[in-house]
This record gives structure tokens, sequence and C-alpha cells, in this order.
């Protein structure tokens, strides 16, 4: 079980060093071994001294080690904080930020090479849920186009963009659909994201094929965000 926490562009350097101490006070007092990700600003990144279950990773980074890319950040930058784990293809990214496949490949790639975990987000728009299961099925593997899906440090995360940041999560029915078919030919842990909270949270990680949940908006405080590794660890002894 994975449970994540993107911040987006949330919490100061101060607030997520107090959430990510709170976090790890609370695996360690309870042997939590749920697998826990946490994804800070950039400038909040640090050396973070925590239980080798919690990650603490990177929303973005460019294609690069070092370079003239201003504004960028490389990798030699994330390497410095030991950064291992990072998202690429969130909705935000693809749509606000206009990332096209051709940079979200490139990113991956070299992620790949850097040998990190990666966590890769798909998801349709609402006018392709309206179009029918097959519809969305055919736009997700259109966003697998050029990436290595037997790379072994690989999690997806499924996250239909009209249920991010919206408080409107998919039906269980729809996410239990789209994990069955995305299932049968990947071989790798399948996270949903999308207006997760501390009461759906425990019904979503019994649906099959569910390996963890992406959260954001409801995980920005510990507490909620501790309910939600709680919820999995609850889920791992059924
Ligand atoms: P949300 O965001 O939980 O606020 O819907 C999920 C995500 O963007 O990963």
């Amino acid at each position: 079980m994975i449970i994540a926490s993107n911040f987006k562009t949330n919490h100061t350097r101060k607030s997520t060093k107090e959430f990510i101490k709170q976090v790890d006070n609370f695996v360690k007092n309870t042997n939590s071994d749920v697998q826990t990700r946490i994804y800070p600003t950039a400038t909040a990144l640090d050396n973070f001294d925590c239980d080798k279950s919690i990650k603490v990773g990177a929303q973005n980074f460019y294609p690069t080690f070092k370079g003239s890319f201003t504004g960028e950040i490389g990798f030699e930058q994330l390497q410095e904080f030991g950064v291992d784990s990072v998202l690429i293809g969130h909705s935000e990214r693809r749509h606000i930020l206009k990332e096209s496949s051709s940079l979200l490949v490139k990113k991956y790639d070299f992620a790949k090479e850097q040998g990190v975990e990666i966590v890769y987000c798909v998801g349709e728009p609402k006018e392709v849920r309206e179009a029918g299961i097959d519809a969305v099925m055919a736009y997700i593997w259109e966003q697998f186009d050029g990436i290595d899906l037997d790379y072994s440090k690989l999690i997806i995360a499924y996250e239909p963009v009209w249920a991010i940041g919206t408080g409107l999560s998919a039906s269980n029915d729809d996410i239990k659909e789209v994990l069955k078919r995305l299932r049968k030919s990947i071989r790798k842990p399948l996270l949903y994201g999308g207006s997760v909270n501390v009461d759906n949270v425990g019904d979503i990680l019994d649906i099959e094929n569910c390996d963890g949940v992406l959260v954001g908006t409801v995980s920005w405080t510990a507490e909620a965000f501790i309910k939600m590794i709680e919820a999995a660890q609850k889920n791992k002894e059924k």
C-alpha cells in the first residue's frame, strides 16, 4: 500500500518540516510499514531524517543533471537532498503548465536513467469520461506512448482530471473498471488520485487492484494524512 501526498504549491519550508516530523513520529510510534510518499514544493526539500517507509520526493524537475535552464531544477539539485522519487505527468503539469507528451517522455527517460522511483500520472478529462470507458482507456493508453512500462521503479497513478481538486471523486465502480483494464497489461503498483479524503479512502483502498492513493487537498494537514496511513494499515491487516 502506498499513501502519497502531493503538496502542489502549498506549505512553507517550516510547515513542511513540521508536517514531515509529525508523520515520521506517527510512523515510528506505530511501526507502520505503509509506504508513504510526500512531495513538497522544491523550496522545502531538505535532507529529512525519516523512517525508511517514508520517501520525500520531487513534484517536478527538468530532464538534465545541470545546465542553463533558467528557473528549472535538475537532478544535481535533487540529489543534494537524496530525492529518489518523482512525479511525472500530473494533470496540472500537462494541462496548466502545458507539458507536452514529448517533454514527459524526456523527463521519464531521464528519471529512469537516474534510477529513481517514478509516479507516472494519467487520467482523462470530463468530456472523455462522458464518452465512455473505451474512450477513457484509449486516452490513457495514448498517455503511455513512449513510456517504458517495464521500468522496475514505476508506479502508476490513475487520476481523472475532472476529479482532481473538485471534491468529486470517481465512483468506486469507475475506478475499479479502469484499474482492472490497466492491470491486464501493467504489473506495477496502481494508485488512484482525485478528491480522495479521510472518509472515502478506506473504500477506495478496498477496490480490487488498487495499491494506494495519491492525494492533494485533503492530505495537506498531517492529521488527515496520518488518518489515511492508518486506513492503509487497516486495509493491509484485513
Ligand atoms: P486532490 O488532488 O486530492 O486535491 O483531488 C489529487 C492530485 O492532484 O494528485
